[in-house]
């Protein structure tokens, strides 16, 4: 039996603890070493290392849950394995096999298993990847070594006072160019992203949606998450274009609406102009499954879908089923859980 951390759970929030342990494995020579599990919760670089200056580095984010059982299940953690390796590959960084990657999460997982809040609590254990250029480097070229690091945070249930809509309003900035690094996860979208974030939350929105940067009358994404709407006859829509982060929970959620919910869907274009076409709209990621858009702000004009206040049926039943198949209480589809315990 695994000590248990004493920690008010439900009152967590999005916030850095530090855990007993994290992998680190470096690659050098043309190889990754076996990897291991370190107690540190620093990491000595050189100081002209790439990811420091050429912003050549990348990372993933995925939860792991506990069920009502006691077991412990990532949630497709391969999906995030084969991401991670196509922003690799666009920053010219080595990958990482999706079995050393998946490997790596259960060892992480296992070390701090009493940091994996308990069921019913709401609150999940998120696991942060990442993979960095090192070593001593000056001009603009790849690293000669790299850094592939997993550390874990346990992080507070996303909607503590109960599922609520939030308005967003459109960003006067781009998030991404047409063909810049918009599908990867690499961090430099996300500092180009700070700022017009703060502006959306001092305008009194939760966040801001981006459209698409080279025409700006299609919706993008919304804020650091993917976009949705249901259509009046109950279609499920999600923009296509190849500068969005393709979410996990998007692809999980096009899945369950097709074959948990009986839904027409599609990934098509979502014209900001023809945003009344949806009855129903949201954002979704790994952070909050969904969370529900009351009204996006465009052109001083509010346009509210369902309701400010109350979350759309459709919308609901997406979110329990893909929330039930995260925690265990719903079936899911082969492959989707791997267990930890
Ligand atoms: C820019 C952006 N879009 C979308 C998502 C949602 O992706 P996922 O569902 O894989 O968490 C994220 C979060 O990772 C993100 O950072």
């Amino acid at each position: 039996m695994s000590k248990v951390v004493d920690m008010d759970w439900g009152k967590l929030r999005f916030d850095y603890t530090k855990t007993d342990l994290r992998y680190i494995s470096i690659w050098e020579d043309g190889k990754w070493d076996e990897g291991k599990l370190v107690e540190d919760n620093k990491i000595t670089i050189s100081e002209a290392s790439t990811a420091l200056h050429y912003g050549q580095q990348c990372f993933e984010g995925l939860k792991a849950y506990r069920t009502k059982e006691g077991d412990i299940n990532l949630f497709r953690p391969d999906q995030n394995a084969k991401r991670m390796a196509k922003s690799c590959e666009r920053l010219l960084m080595p990958t990482v096999s999706v079995e050393k990657f998946v490997d790596a999460c259960i060892q992480v997982v296992k070390a701090n298993e009493h940091f994996v809040p308990p069921y019913g609590s709401g609150a999940t254990l998120y696991l942060r990847p990442y993979l960095i250029g090192i070593g001593d480097n000056i001009g603009v070229k790849p690293a000669p070594k790299y850094l592939f690091g997993i550390f874990c945070v346990p992080v507070g249930p996303y909607f503590a006072g109960g599922m609520k809509p939030v308005n967003f309003t459109i960003a006067d900035y781009d998030r991404a160019a047409p063909f810049g690094t918009g599908a990867a996860k690499v961090g430099g979208n996300y500092a180009g992203s700070m700022m017009p974030h703060e502006l959306a939350v001092k305008a009194g929105f939760a966040d801001c949606i981006y459209l698409d940067p080279a025409t700006h009358t299609k919706i993008e994404e919304v804020g650091a998450a993917n976009f949705f709407g249901i259509t009046k006859d109950d279609v499920f829509v999600t923009p296509d274009s190849p500068s969005i982060l393709p979410s996990i929970t998007k692809y999980s959620l096009l899945h369950v609406a097709e074959h948990y919910l009986n839904m027409k869907v599609e990934e098509r274009d979502c014209f900001i102009d023809n945003i009344d076409e949806f009855k129903e709209a949201g954002a979704c990621g790994t952070a909050a499954v969904i969370t529900p858009i009351g009204g996006i702000q465009y052109k001083d004009k509010l346009h509210v879908f369902h309701s400010e206040t109350e979350v759309g049926p459709i919308t609901k039943k997406l979110y329990d089923t893909l929330y039930g198949i995260q925690f265990g209480e719903v079936e899911a589809p082969e492959g989707w859980i791997v267990k930890v315990k």
